[in-house]
C-alpha cells in the first residue's frame, strides 16, 4: 500500500522540519502539509485545515486517500496558561477529531506528540521512568497526559495504530518554537549569533531535558517505522537527548563567543520548569525500537551557531524570516 501522509500543524517548530523529512522519505507528492494558515513559498500539497473542524479533516483525508496522520497542532505549555479552558478545548478537540477520522477511515498509522510536560511533582526529577506518576500542573501537560490515555484507548478499543513520543525541549535552527517553556534554548543561540545579550526567563540552574531537532525527527520516523508488534507502550514513549541548564548552555556558547552575556529574569515559566524532570529514562524506547540520541551539548551548539550564522548572513535579521 502506498503511504500518503497528512501533517496537521505543518507550520510549527517540529511540523515544518518533519514535513520536509517526510517528503524526502515518501516523495513530495505523497505528503500533504496543513495548518491554519498557508505557508509562503511552500513547495508541495498544502491544505488549510482548522483541526477543530472534523469535517474538514475528513474531506482532506478522503480526497487524498491519506494512510498516515501526524497530528502536531497544539497550544504549548506557557501560552496555554493564558487561556486554560481554551487550551484544553483546542488540544483535546483536535486530538479527538484526528482519532475519530482515523478510526472511521482505517488510517494505517497515527502519530501524536506528547511531552515531558506530562510529569509533575509526583515523578522523580532524575531519570524519570516511562511509567512514573503523571500529575502535570499545566493545562498543556494535562491535555497531553489525557491525550496519551486516549491514544491507548483507541488502540485497545479499535485497534487504531497510534504511536507517541514524549518530546523534551526541541532545539533547531530551521524554525522557531512558540509558547513553550523550553523555547529559551533556541532563542539563546539567535541572540549569541546576533551579538546581543540574552535575557533568560528561567533560573540559571533550571536543568531540563532537551533534544536536537535532527534527533527528534529521527526518533519520530524510527518509531513510525517500527514493526507494530514491537510497540509495547501505547500511551507514549520517553525519549532523552541531553540535559542542561541555562548556565551550562551559556558556558558552551562562550567557547565560541567569549563575550556572550546572559542575565536572568525568571518569570512564571520558571515555576513550570521546576516541576518538570531534569533528565529522562528512555530505556523502553531504546529496547523496543532502538532509540539512541546522537547530539550532545557541544555538537548542538556548534551546529546551531554555524547554521544560524549562515542564515543571518544571507537573510534579514528578522527572526520570523527564519521559518522554513
Ligand atoms: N517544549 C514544550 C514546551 O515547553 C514541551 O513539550 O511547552
Amino acid at each position: 500500500m502506498e503511504t500518503i501522509v497528512l501533517v496537521i500543524g505543518a507550520n510549527g517548530q517540529l511540523g515544518s522540519v518533519l514535513t520536509e523529512s517526510l517528503k524526502q522519505k515518501f516523495g513530495s507528492s505523497n505528503v500533504i502539509a496543513s495548518d491554519l494558515r498557508p505557508r509562503e513559498g511552500y513547495e508541495g500539497s498544502f491544505e488549510i485545515i482548522d483541526a477543530t473542524d472534523i469535517n474538514r479533516i475528513e474531506e482532506v483525508v478522503v480526497r487524498y486517500n491519506v494512510t498516515q496522520i501526524y497530528h502536531l497542532a497544539a497550544i504549548l505549555s506557557a501560552k496555554g496558561e493564558e487561556t486554560p479552558l481554551r487550551t484544553w478545548d483546542i488540544n483535546m478537540k483536535t486530538l479527538f477529531n484526528v482519532l475519530e477520522v482515523s478510526r472511521q477511515h482505517n488510517i494505517d498509522r497515527v502519530f501524536f506528540p506528547s511531552s515531558i510536560a506530562v510529569f509533575g511533582e509526583g515523578a522523580p526529577l532524575e531519570h524519570t521512568p516511562n511509567n512514573a506518576c503523571l500529575d502535570p500542573a499545566t493545562v498543556y501537560g494535562i491535555s497531553k497526559a489525557a491525550g496519551e490515555n486516549w491514544a491507548q484507548y483507541y488502540f485497545l478499543r479499535y485497534g487504531l495504530d497510534v504511536r507517541s513520543i514524549r518530546y523534551p525541549g526541541v532545539i533547531g535552527y530551521q524554525s522557531l518554537p512558540g509558547g513553550g517553556t523550553t523555547d529559551y534554548a533556541v532563542d539563546i543561540y539567535h541572540k549569541a549569533v546576533l551579538g546581543e545579550e540574552f535575557s533568560c526567563f528561567l533560573e540559571e540552574d533550571a536543568t531540563l531535558p532537551m533534544i536536537f531537532m535532527q534527533d527528534a525527527i529521527r526518533a519520530t520516523l524510527e518509531l513510525m517505522d517500527a514493526p507494530k508488534e514491537d510497540i509495547n507502550i501505547r500511551t507514549s514513549y520517553n525519549i532523552a537527548g541531553i540535559s542542561f541548564s541555562p548556565a551550562e548552555v551559556a558556558a558552551e556558547i562562550r567557547t565560541l563567543y567569549p563575550n556572550f552575556k546572559i542575565k536572568y529574569d525568571p518569570d512564571f515559566r520558571q515555576e513550570i520548569a521546576a516541576r518538570w524532570p531534569k533528565s529522562i529514562d528512555d530505556s523502553a524506547a531504546s529496547k523496543d525500537w532502538g532509540w539512541k540520541p546522537e547530539f550532545d551539548l557541544e555538537s548542538i551548539t556548534n551546529t546551531m551557531i554555524q547554521k544560524l550564522k549562515e542564515k543571518y548572513k544571507t537573510g534579514s535579521k528578522n527572526q520570523a524570516t527564519l521559518m522554513l
